[in-house]
C-alpha cells in the first residue's frame, strides 16, 4: 500500500478520535454490514471495483466494503495522517493491505487527483468539510455515470445513559446534548443536514434514505462501555465551562476511573444512536 504523508504526530485530539470511531466501528458494526448488502442489491450485477472513502478515519467503511466486495480496490483520503496509519494497520491485520491505497490530504484545499471510481462513501465526514456541497461536486466528478454514493450521518452522539442516573440530577444526558448541540450549530452546522436536496442540486438521483435507529440493551456488546466512556470523555472536554458546577460534578464523577461512579461500573447503560444514510446514483 502506498502511503503518501507529511509527518507530524498525532494530537491527543486525534488518538482519542481514532479510538471512538474504532470503538464505534465495533459497536454499530450491524449497521455497516447492513449498508454494504444494501450497496451490493444497488450495484445489482456490476459490483464495484474501484471505491473511494472519503474522511475515512481508521477505515470502519473501507475495510467493511472490501469485505462485501472482494473483487474492489479502496482509495481512502483522510486530511489525518494518525488515522491512516492506524487504517494500514488493521488492514494489515485483516490481509486488506494490497486492496488499499491512502491519500493524505485536506478536502477542504484543493482535491487531489482521484481516478474515476464506482462507489463513494463518506461516512461521518461530509458535515466536516467547510463547503459540503462542493465537496458533493468533487464527488460527482469523480464518479463514472452509474456509480453510487453512500452518505452516512449522525443527528447527534449517541446516548448512553439512563434518565435518572440516581444523583438526583435527572436528565444529566440530555443537556449535555442540548449543550453540545448549541455549541455545534457554530462549530460544525452542517451536521444532522438533510442531505437529500443537497445530493439532488449537485446532480445526484438519490436512491435510497434510510434511518437506522439503533437501539441496544443489556446484554451489551464488550466494547459498549468503553464507547460510551470515550464518548462521555470526549463530549466532556467540549463542555466544559457550559455546564452547570452540579452537572459538571456528575461528569467528573462518570468519568473518574479510581472512583465508585465511574461509567464502566454501571450495569444500565444502553447504546442508542441514530444514523441516516442516503444512497445517490450519477446518473
Ligand atoms: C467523524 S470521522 C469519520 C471517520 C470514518 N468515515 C467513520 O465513519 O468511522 C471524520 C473524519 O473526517 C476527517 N476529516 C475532517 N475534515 C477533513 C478534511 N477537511 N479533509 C479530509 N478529511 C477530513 C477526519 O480526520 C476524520 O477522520
Amino acid at each position: 500500500m502506498a502511503h503518501h504523508t507529511h509527518h507530524h504526530h498525532a494530537s491527543d485530539d486525534e488518538t482519542g478520535m481514532a479510538e471512538l470511531l474504532d470503538l464505534d466501528a465495533e459497536v454499530l458494526h450491524p449497521l455497516l454490514t447492513e449498508m454494504t448488502a444494501l450497496l451490493e442489491e444497488l450495484a445489482g450485477d456490476t459490483p464495484p471495483r474501484r471505491i473511494l472513502d472519503l474522511g475515512s478515519g481508521t477505515g470502519a467503511g473501507t475495510l467493511a466494503l472490501l469485505q462485501r466486495f472482494g473483487e474492489a480496490e479502496a482509495v481512502a483520503v483522510d486530511a489525518s495522517e494518525s488515522m491512516l496509519l492506524r487504517l494500514h494497520e488493521k488492514a494489515r491485520e485483516l490481509g486488506l493491505a494490497d486492496r488499499i491505497h491512502t491519500v493524505q490530504a485536506d478536502l477542504d484545499d484543493e482535491w487531489p487527483p482521484l481516478d474515476t471510481v464506482d462507489l463513494v462513501w463518506a461516512s461521518a465526514s461530509l458535515h466536516h468539510l467547510a463547503d459540503p456541497d462542493r465537496g458533493l461536486r468533487e464527488i460527482f466528478a469523480a464518479l463514472r455515470p452509474g456509480g453510487l454514493l453512500a452518505v452516512l450521518e449522525l443527528d447527534s452522539f449517541p446516548r448512553f445513559l439512563p434518565e435518572d442516573l440516581g444523583f438526583g440530577r435527572p436528565g444529566f444526558e440530555e443537556r449535555c446534548h442540548a449543550a453540545l448541540a448549541e455549541q455545534r450549530g457554530h462549530d460544525l452546522p452542517d451536521l444532522g443536514s438533510d442531505w437529500g436536496p443537497r445530493l439532488s442540486r449537485a446532480g445526484f438521483a438519490v436512491k435510497v434514505e434510510r434511518v437506522f435507529d439503533v437501539e441496544l440493551t443489556p446484554p451489551l456488546p464488550a466494547a459498549a462501555g468503553r464507547y460510551a466512556e470515550a464518548t462521555l470523555r470526549r463530549g466532556g472536554a467540549r463542555l466544559r465551562g457550559l455546564l452547570s458546577p452540579d452537572d459538571q460534578a456528575v461528569l467528573d464523577a462518570l468519568l473518574d476511573e479510581g472512583g465508585p461512579h465511574h461509567v464502566l461500573r454501571r450495569t444500565d447503560l444502553t447504546v442508542r444512536a441514530t444514523r441516516t444514510a442516503w444512497v445517490a446514483g450519477r446518473p
